[in-house]
């Protein structure tokens, strides 16, 4: 408990957005009376965020995503008065109890990370006034799946630009990189990688790859993207076509397999796996299961799969988030956690305010929120006030 706190200490004095809500919380109190069940993964940045929250007269209730959920965490927010529920070690029919435990607890929001709440509040006919959503992937399910059945607003927080560009881009493609190199140790310099997307998190992947020296091709369904790699410098085409040649594989899609049975078919002797997407199903591990004629545990989360004619193929967490896998994962930096969980807790003071007169189902962090943010990370950032542009917009 006590490198926890030490790690909390460190982790809020690095955090200066929301030590500023956090101080504006203790006289505004704009949770006060209102449950928050809160789907995140459970690691110390989520830690500030959920304490801010109480801070702000929230009772919470929070639960891990799948297979990421720190324990440790979970009993220090405990002893904050925090209701943390699930384990790291549960197996998916456990973790689903808990994720399904915090929905019956009848909040009165919703913070979400991949719509999972979204969905069960829809089949138990429980009312929230709104919430936020994390991901791509739970705002692809408030947009498809959902799009009839959530009649409350949702800020998809996701949708920001400076979520994406400070997040996604930059501390998605440093976390996943680093977590890489980490949990193999092995160096990237001379490897042959490929990257599955060329979204906001697969180009920082990319980007971040090749700058340590790897050699990197990218994978793109989309024209206008695989238009941005290939002028980026990449070679790019499709996963079938590509992987062949590839030591490392990563995925960042929020698609489900993307590297499927026919791409498995071909991956050559030693290739490496790992996803970055928020969901475990970007490789298709039961194809994979099904070509494995025997697996070998070799420890930091990896599993060699050893195929009928004898090539290895050697996945990371099986196909879980890799920058959040393994021994004392570290996930996205702190500055990039600050600016997203201020977002967060902006956007669920919006929904308070004024859920009545918002539209219904998933919309944008307001541009408001989303400026008074951008000017408040850039002049911490830079320890100066940034210039007013002409024609204040903040006026
Ligand atoms: N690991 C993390 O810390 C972290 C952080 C933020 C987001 N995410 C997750 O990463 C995933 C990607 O997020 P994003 O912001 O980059 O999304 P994005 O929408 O910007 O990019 C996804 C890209 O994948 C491409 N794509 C889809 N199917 C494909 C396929 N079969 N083959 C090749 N390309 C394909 C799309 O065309 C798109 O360009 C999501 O699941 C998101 O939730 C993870």
């Amino acid at each position: 408990m006590q490198e926890s706190v030490q790690h909390l200490r460190w982790t809020e004095s690095h955090m200066p957005l929301m030590a500023d809500i956090r101080k504006e919380y203790e006289v505004k109190r704009p949770f006060a009376g209102l449950t928050i069940g809160v789907s995140l993964h459970l690691e110390i940045k989520t830690a500030v965020l959920l304490l801010t929250l109480v801070r702000g007269g929230a009772s919470v209730v929070a639960v891990g995503n799948y297979g990421t959920t720190q324990d440790e965490i979970v009993d220090l927010l405990r002893d904050r008065g925090i209701d943390a529920r699930g384990s790291g070690s549960d197996h998916r029919d456990e973790h689903l109890a808990a994720v399904r435990s915090v929905v019956e607890s009848s909040p009165d929001l919703l913070l979400d990370n991949g719509a999972d709440l979204y969905r069960l509040a829809v089949d138990l006919g429980v009312e929230v006034l709104g919430g936020t959503e994390e991901t791509t992937s739970g705002q692809t399910r408030l947009q498809t799946e959902l799009v009839d059945l959530v009649h409350v607003p949702v800020i998809v927080v996701n949708d920001s630009p400076l979520k994406a560009i400070v997040e996604n881009k930059h501390a998605v493609g440093q976390s996943v990189y680093e977590s890489i190199c980490r949990l193999t140790n092995l160096q990237p310099q001379s490897r042959q990688m490929l990257v599955v997307g060329y979204g906001w998190c697969g180009r920082g992947i990319a980007h971040y790859a090749r700058a340590n020296g790897a050699r990197v091709c990218v994978a793109e369904v989309d024209e206008i993207m695989a238009l941005e790699a290939a002028v980026d410098g990449f070679r790019v085409g499709t996963v079938s076509s590509l992987i062949g040649e590839c030591d490392l594989v990563i995925t960042a899609t929020g698609a489900p397999s993307v590297v499927d049975g026919e791409a498995l078919s071909d991956v050559r002797d030693g290739t490496l796996l790992a996803n970055a997407g928020h969901f475990d199903w970007e490789i298709d591990m039961p194809a994979l299961d099904g070509m494995t004629v025997g697996t070998e545990e070799l420890g930091n989360t990896i599993e060699r799969h050893t195929l009928r004619d004898g090539r290895r193929v050697d996945v990371m967490a099986r196909g879980r988030m890799v920058n959040l896998a393994g021994p004392r994962p570290k996930g996205n930096s702190i500055e990039s956690m600050d600016l997203g969980f201020a977002l967060q807790a902006r956007s669920l003071e919006r929904i308070v305010e004024v859920h009545d007169s918002l539209p219904l189902g998933a919309q944008p962090v307001p541009d408001d929120i989303n400026r008074d943010l951008a000017r408040r990370f850039v002049e911490a950032a830079q320890g100066r006030p940034l210039a007013q542009p002409p024609g204040d917009r903040s006026a």
